[in-house]
């Protein structure tokens, strides 16, 4: 198995979203990946989702790792960001997180 560069995780719980937009999220994902050649190579990423990551407001809430990345509020738009700038250029959506390890 090739390595991962980072593990994005989805909450598609409906405590942070009541409307669950995770799950979208997490569809649109694949695509985002596929999109931006995330899928295989050096800066390969990992797709996951969780019922819930403890936070249960202001979702929903994605999570970049091994950077220790928090974002709230995650629209389409944002996730498509996040995958651009975030997983393939490096550079954190920073007015988007709200949290950091
Ligand atoms: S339901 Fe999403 S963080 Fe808890």
């Amino acid at each position: 198995m090739d390595p991962y560069s980072r593990h994005v995780i989805i909450c598609t719980g409906g405590y942070c979203s009541p409307e669950r937009k995770g799950g979208e999220l997490y569809s649109l994902l694949a695509t985002l990946l596929e999109r931006e050649g995330l899928l295989f190579g050096p800066l390969r990423v990992k797709r996951g989702e969780t019922p819930c990551l403890g936070v249960c407001e202001s979702g929903p809430i994605v999570v970049v790792y091994p950077d220790g990345v928090w974002y709230s509020g995650v629209t389409s738009h944002l996730l498509g960001r996040i995958v651009k700038e975030h997983l393939k250029e490096g550079k954190v959506v920073q007015e988007a997180v709200f949290h950091r390890l």
